[in-house]
This record gives structure tokens, C-alpha cells and sequence, in this order.
């Protein structure tokens, strides 16, 4: 089976060619981040101007590459949320009119969903029940997975997404956008203990995530340390890679250690770890050793297909037009698309826990 997929949801204008779900056969990504840089973030006036200038030239060059006649594919898989309403319509208008012209079937993917299939390139097949932390720059969730296309979110953040609390403590300390690789080229070079900051955990007791305390204690200790931000380009002092290490290494502390304390109770047969910050390698390391811990494979996605693409949109696409689902020329933009579908979660971990003896 081969499908198109189109990703528009933020500002990557993406589309890609995937066999049976598991062969990338041609995946092009035009990034907007030249674009938004100036900025410090993504301006969504902005990123859907640049998704209509350039999904045409983006679908066609999918084509171009892998040599294949539009004719030939067996359905097209577009996300159609969560993200940002104007980028969405692009993907979503452009995938129902091509549909419709070519008489193909048409299904809409959750953006984050998608993140989690860009781990089926490139691994062994993913045994169930798995749990999937996907952290971007939108979103941060922890998912209970008992089988393909159900989720149970465990844990979310309450605030910032962990990529976002990377942008805008980068932003802070003058380091550029975004933030997340940069901080983590710095954080090499620094020493993580340097400054104490704690791990931010719910007063509720519950596993959710936030990140915008951390935020302000850097805020802070920038302020009362005397630490100066990087201006015009300078080389970053020791200090600010300090703290670069220090704040990365608690965000992958909460990400890591809450992904520890639910696995206990949920027995997943598999990690995945995937969106944007899945780039990061010492989240990479910290994840792999948690797994291993658990006698568990972690499965990351490469890093092209960490950050957003088409070829995820075309992989989850892929299972849901097997399955026989199918949109209409209603199909729309969904921008607060959750991905919570497990009408009995309890039930579900039950079934699970007995099919796999855990
Ligand atoms: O998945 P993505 O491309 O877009 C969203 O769906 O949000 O993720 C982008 C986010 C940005 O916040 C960026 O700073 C972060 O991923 N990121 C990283 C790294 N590379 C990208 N965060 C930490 N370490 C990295 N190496
Ligand atoms: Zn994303």
C-alpha cells in the first residue's frame, strides 16, 4: 500500500511517500525557520502564508523524487490537528481536493499520533502494550498504548511543552532558535550539577509535567547570579553552559523519571520516544537506560524524523486506511485534537496484562 502523506500543522510544509507503512520511499520537509528565527518563535500569519506558497512545489517534489505517478498512490494521510488553524487548512484543503481529483481514499491523522508512528522506520516492529512520551515543541504527553491506535494519555504537561521550555530558556540566556539543539551543544560542554534546580512535580500527586517554574528558576538565577546572557553572537561563557546542562538535565530528569514510575504499573512491552526533543541524546541515554532497566527495547524515531514530517503522517495514515476508515470532503482542521481514545482504560490494561501474562 502506498500513501501520501501531508504534514502542515506548524511550519514544516512536509509530504512523503510510504510503502505498507514501514518504507520511506520519499519524504521532503521545507522548514520555515529561517523564516520565524527573527522572531524567537513561530509567527502563524507567517507559517501559513509560507504552507500556500509552498505545498504544491513540496507534494510535486515527493513525486519527483520517488518517480511515481500520482495515479499509482492507494490513499493520501493528512494531519488535521493539533496545530495551528491557518497551517492546517493548507494541508487539509490541498489533501481533499487531490483526493477528490484523483479518486483516492482520504484520512485524517492526529499530529502527535503521527509522532508516534515515526518510530515504525527503522525499528523492529513495535510490540504491545507500549507506553510513547512524545515531546515537541507543542506537546508533551506520556501515553498508555495496549494496542495500535488506542491511547490513554498518563501524563501531560500543565504548561510549557517541554521543546517550548528548551526555546524559551534559549531565547533567555540569548542562544538563538530554536532551542532545543542548541542548549544541548552547550550542555556537552557544561556541568549539570552546577546549579541546583529540583524537579517540578505536581502538588496533587499525579504524574503530570510542568515546565514553566523551571523557566522562571532559570529567570531567577540569571537575575540574582549575575550570569549575562550571550549578546551579538559572543562565544557562550562556562557559566551559561552550566546552566544549559543544569536545566537540561532536570527536564529529562522529570520527562525520564515519570516515564519510570508509571511503567511500573502499566508493564509496556516496549518505550517509544518520539516529537522534536527525541533529537536530544542525553534524553536518548536516560530513556535507553530506564528501558533497559526495565527490560524493555526503547525505540527512538532517526533523527530527520524526530522533528515534524510527512513520512509519520503517512505511517499512522497507512494503519487507519487498512483498517477501512475513511474521510469525506468534510474533513476539517481540528486544532484541539486530543488523543485519548480508550473508552475503558482499566479494562484495556486489564485485557492487555492478561493477553501478555504481565
Ligand atoms: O516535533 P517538532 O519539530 O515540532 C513540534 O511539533 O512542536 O519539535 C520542535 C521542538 C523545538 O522546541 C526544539 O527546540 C526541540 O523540538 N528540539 C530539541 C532538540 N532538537 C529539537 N530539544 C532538545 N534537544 C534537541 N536536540
Ligand atoms: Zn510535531
Amino acid at each position: 500500500m502506498l500513501v501520501l502523506g501531508i504534514e502542515t500543522s506548524c511550519d514544516e510544509t512536509a509530504a512523503a511517500l510510504v510503502r505498507d507503512g514501514r518504507e520511506i520511499v520519499s519524504s521532503v520537509i521545507a522548514s520555515q525557520i529561517e523564516t520565524h528565527k527573527r522572531f524567537g518563535g513561530v509567527v502563524p500569519e507567517l507559517a501559513s502564508r509560507e504552507h500556500l506558497d509552498k505545498i504544491v512545489p513540496i507534494v510535486e517534489e515527493a513525486f519527483s523524487r520517488a518517480n511515481i505517478p500520482k495515479e499509482e498512490i492507494d490513499g493520501i494521510a493528512v494531519t488535521i490537528g493539533p496545530g495551528l488553524v491557518g497551517s492546517l487548512l493548507v494541508g487539509v484543503s490541498y489533501a481533499k481536493a487531490m483526493a477528490f481529483a484523483l479518486e483516492k481514499p482520504l484520512v485524517g491523522v492526529n499530529h502527535i499520533e503521527g509522532h508516534i508512528y515515526s518510530v515504525a522506520f527503522e525499528n523492529p516492529p513495535v510490540e504491545y502494550p507500549a507506553l510513547a512520551l512524545v515531546v515537541s515543541g507543542g506537546h508533551t504527553n506520556l501515553f498508555f498504548v495496549p494496542e495500535p491506535g488506542k491511547y490513554k494519555v498518563l501524563a501531560r504537561t500543565r504548561d510549557d511543552a517541554a521543546g517550548e521550555a528548551f526555546d524559551k530558556v534559549a531565547k533567555m540566556l540569548g542562544l538563538g532558535y530554536p532551542g532545543g539543539p542548541i542548549i544541548e551543544r552547550l550542555a556537552r560542554e557544561g556541568n549539570p550539577k552546577a546549579v541546583k534546580f529540583s524537579v517540578p512535580r505536581m502538588g496533587d500527586g499525579s504524574p503530570d509535567f510542568s515546565f514553566s517554574g523551571l523557566k522562571t528558576a532559570v529567570t531567577k538565577y540569571v537575575r540574582e547570579s549575575g550570569v549575562r546572557p550571550v549578546e551579538n553572537g559572543d562565544a557562550p561563557s562556562q557559566a551559561i553552559k552550566d546552566l544549559a546542562a543544569s536545566f537540561q538535565s532536570i527536564v529529562i530528569r522529570s520527562l525520564v523519571g515519570t516515564t519510570e514510575r508509571v511503567a511500573a504499573e502499566y508493564g509496556p512491552r516496549t518505550l517509544i520516544v518520539a516529537g522534536g526533543v527525541a533529537c536530544n541524546g542525553a534524553l536518548r541515554e536516560a530513556a535507553s537506560r530506564a528501558a533497559a532497566q526495565l527490560g524493555i527495547p526503547a525505540y527512538f524515531p532517526s533523527l530527520h524524523l524526530s522533528t515534524d514530517n510527512a513520512a509519520m503522517i503517512a505511517a499512522a495514515g497507512t494503519v487507519k486506511l487498512r483498517a477501512g476508515e475513511r474521510a469525506g470532503f468534510d474533513l476539517n482542521a481540528d486544532v484541539t485534537l486530543r488523543l485519548q481514545n480508550l473508552d475503558n482504560p482499566d479494562e484495556a490494561l486489564r485485557k492487555a496484562k492478561v493477553r501478555y501474562r504481565l
